[in-house]
C-alpha cells in the first residue's frame, strides 16, 4: 500500500475516523499531523463506539501511532485518552513529537472568551497556535526533561503581562498560578515521557525502509487556515500538504490522497454555508444522520452536497480519490439536490470565493437528483466486491455524477458507521 494522506473535504466530521479505521490496518504506521482535541473521530472497537480526539484510529489495529509536530496537545486529555484505550484492552503503541505544542490552561480560557464569534470547540486550539507562531509557547519535549518545571514556569512568565491585562489571571494570584500549573504539567510530562520522541525520524526512516504510512488528517479542507472559509476556520493546515510540515514527512513518498466527503454536507460552528437546509427539512436530515458534534455535542448544521466547494477542495488539496460516506442517510431523503455552481449578483462565477463575506451572498445553482434507493444493511452488503455498475440505478447515477464533476473516482463507499459497512472499488 503506498503512503496515503486522508483528509476531510468539507467542514469536518465527514467520517474520517471510520475510514481511517477501515484503511489503517493496511499500513505500518499511522500519523496525526494537525489540530488537537478539537477533532472527534468516531470508530467502533469490539462493537463499542469510541470518539478519539488525539490518537489515530490505527491504535485499535495495534499500529505504531504517531502524534506529529504539527499538533497542539492538552496533555491531560491525551493521558485520559491513553487510559481509555488501555481500559479497552489495547496497549497503545504511541510516539508523540517533542516538537508538538502544549495547550496550557490559559489557552483554553482565552479560547472560551474569544472563540464565540467563530464557534470554536473551546479546546484552546487557536490561542495555542497563536503562541506557537509568536514563538513563546512550550513544546512536549520540554515537559519530559529534568528541568520541566523550570521550562513550564519560563513559558508562563513570558505571558505574564498579557494574562494579567486580559484578566485571565489576577496579579496577586500569578505566583500561585505558575506553581500549580508547573506542578500539574510536570506530572503529565512524567506520565507521557516514555512516548515522547523524534517522530519525524520514525516517519522518514520508515519511508526509507519501504514501509507504508497513513496520515490521518483532522477537520476538513474548508476549515484550513489558508484555504478554508477564513476567518471561520481552525488554526492549522488541514489540507493534505499539512502532513508534510505537520509530520516532517518527505513529500516524494506520498502517493495517494484520499478525500472524505459525506453524501451531503454538515458544518459545526459559525460561517458561510451556501447549501445549508433550514427549518423542518434540515431538522429531518440532522435527525436521520444523527448530526451532533463528536467533541462538543452541538447540533451540526446540515445541507445538500456542494460539488462546487468539493471541486475547490480537490484542487487545493490534490485529492486523488474519494471516500463517500453516509450514502445510507442521504437515501432516506425524498428530495435530493446537489450544487454544481454559485451565482453572485445573478451571474455564475468560476472561481471559489476567498472571502467569507462574498460566500454569504452566493446562490447555489442546483441540479435536482432522483431520490436514491433505500437499502437495508443486508442489501448493501450484497454489493461488496462487485463493480459500481451493479449498484441500483439511482445510487449509481448519484456517484457517477460526483465522479464526473470532480474528475476523480470514488474508491470507497460507506453505508454505515462500522468498519464492515464499506464497499471498496479499484480505480475503475
Ligand atoms: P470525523 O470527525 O470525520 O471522524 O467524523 P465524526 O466521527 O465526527 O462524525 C461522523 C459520524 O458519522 C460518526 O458518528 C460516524 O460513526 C458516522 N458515520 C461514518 N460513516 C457513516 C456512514 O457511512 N453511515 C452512517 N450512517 N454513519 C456514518
Ligand atoms: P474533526 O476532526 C468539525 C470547527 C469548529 C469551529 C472552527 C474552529 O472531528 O472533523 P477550533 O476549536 O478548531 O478553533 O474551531 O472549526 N471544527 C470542527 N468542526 N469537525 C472538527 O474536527 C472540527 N474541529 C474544529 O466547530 O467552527
Ligand atoms: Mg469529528
Amino acid at each position: 500500500m503506498s503512503s496515503t494522506v486522508l483528509v476531510g473535504m468539507q467542514w469536518g466530521d465527514e467520517g474520517k475516523g471510520k475510514i481511517s479505521d477501515f484503511l489503517s490496518s493496511k499500513f505500518d504506521i499511522v500519523v496525526r499531523f494537525n489540530g488537537g482535541g478539537n477533532a472527534g473521530h468516531t470508530v467502533f472497537y469490539k462493537g463499542r463506539e469510541v470518539k478519539l480526539h488525539y490518537i489515530p484510529a490505527g491504535v485499535f489495529h495495534k499500529k505504531l501511532c504517531l502524534l506529529g509536530n504539527g499538533m497542539v496537545i492538552n496533555p491531560k486529555d491525551l493521558y485520559d485518552e491513553i487510559k481509555l484505550v488501555e481500559e479497552m484492552g489495547v496497549e497503545p503503541n504511541l510516539a508523540i513529537s517533542r516538537r508538538a505544542q502544549v495547550i496550557l490552561p490559559f489557552h483554553i480560557r482565552t479560547d472560551r472568551i474569544k472563540g464565540g464569534l467563530i464557534g470554536t470547540t473551546g479546546k484552546g486550539i487557536g490561542p495555542t497556535y497563536v503562541d506557537k507562531m509568536a514563538r513563546v509557547n512550550l513544546r512536549m519535549g520540554s515537559l519530559s526533561g529534568k528541568d520541566a518545571s523550570k521550562r513550564i514556569k519560563i513559558a508562563i512568565k513570558r505571558k505574564k503581562a498579557e494574562l494579567i491585562a486580559t484578566g485571565i489571571v489576577k496579579e496577586n494570584e500569578f505566583d500561585n498560578f505558575i506553581t500549580s500549573v508547573a506542578e500539574e504539567y510536570t506530572e503529565y510530562g512524567r506520565e507521557l515521557k516514555k512516548y515522547i520522541s523524534d517522530t519525524y525520524l520514525l516517519v522518514n526512516n520508515a519511508f526509507k525502509e519501504g514501509k507504508s504510512i497513513f496520515f490521518e488528517g483532522a477537520q476538513g479542507i474548508m476549515l484550513d487556515i489558508d484555504f478554508g472559509t477564513y476567518p471561520f476556520v481552525t488554526s492549522s493546515n488541514t489540507i493534505a500538504q499539512g502532513a508534510l510540515t505537520g509530520a516532517g514527512a518527505n513529500p516524494f513518498y506520498i502517493k495517494r490522497i484520499v478525500g472524505v466527503s459525506k453524501a451531503y454536507t454538515t458544518r459545526v460552528g459559525e460561517g458561510p454555508f451556501p447549501t445549508e437546509i433550514q427549518g423542518e427539512k434540515g431538522n429531518l436530515l440532522r435527525k436521520l444522520g444523527n448530526e451532533f458534534g463528536a467533541t462538543t455535542g452541538r447540533p451540526r448544521r446540515v445541507g445538500y452536497l456542494d460539488l462546487f466547494a468539493l471541486k475547490y477542495a480537490v484542487d487545493v488539496s490534490a485529492v486523488t480519490e474519494i471516500a463517500l460516506t453516509k450514502i445510507d442517510v442521504l437515501s432516506m431523503l425524498d428530495e435530493v439536490r446537489v450544487a454544481v455552481g454559485y451565482k453572485l449578483n445573478r451571474k455564475s462565477i468560476s472561481v471559489f470565493p476567498s472571502d467569507a463575506d462574498v460566500l454569504y451572498k452566493v446562490d447555489p445553482i442546483y441540479k435536482e437528483v432522483e431520490s436514491l434507493e433505500r437499502l437495508s444493511k443486508e442489501e448493501w452488503k450484497q454489493f461488496k466486491g462487485k463493480p459500481k455498475e451493479f449498484l441500483p440505478k439511482g445510487i449509481k447515477r448519484y456517484i457517477n455524477f460526483i465522479e464526473e464533476f470532480l474528475g476523480i473516482p470514488i474508491t470507497i463507499l460507506s453505508f454505515g458507521p462500522e468498519g464492515n459497512d464499506t464497499i471498496t472499488y479499484e480505480n475503475e
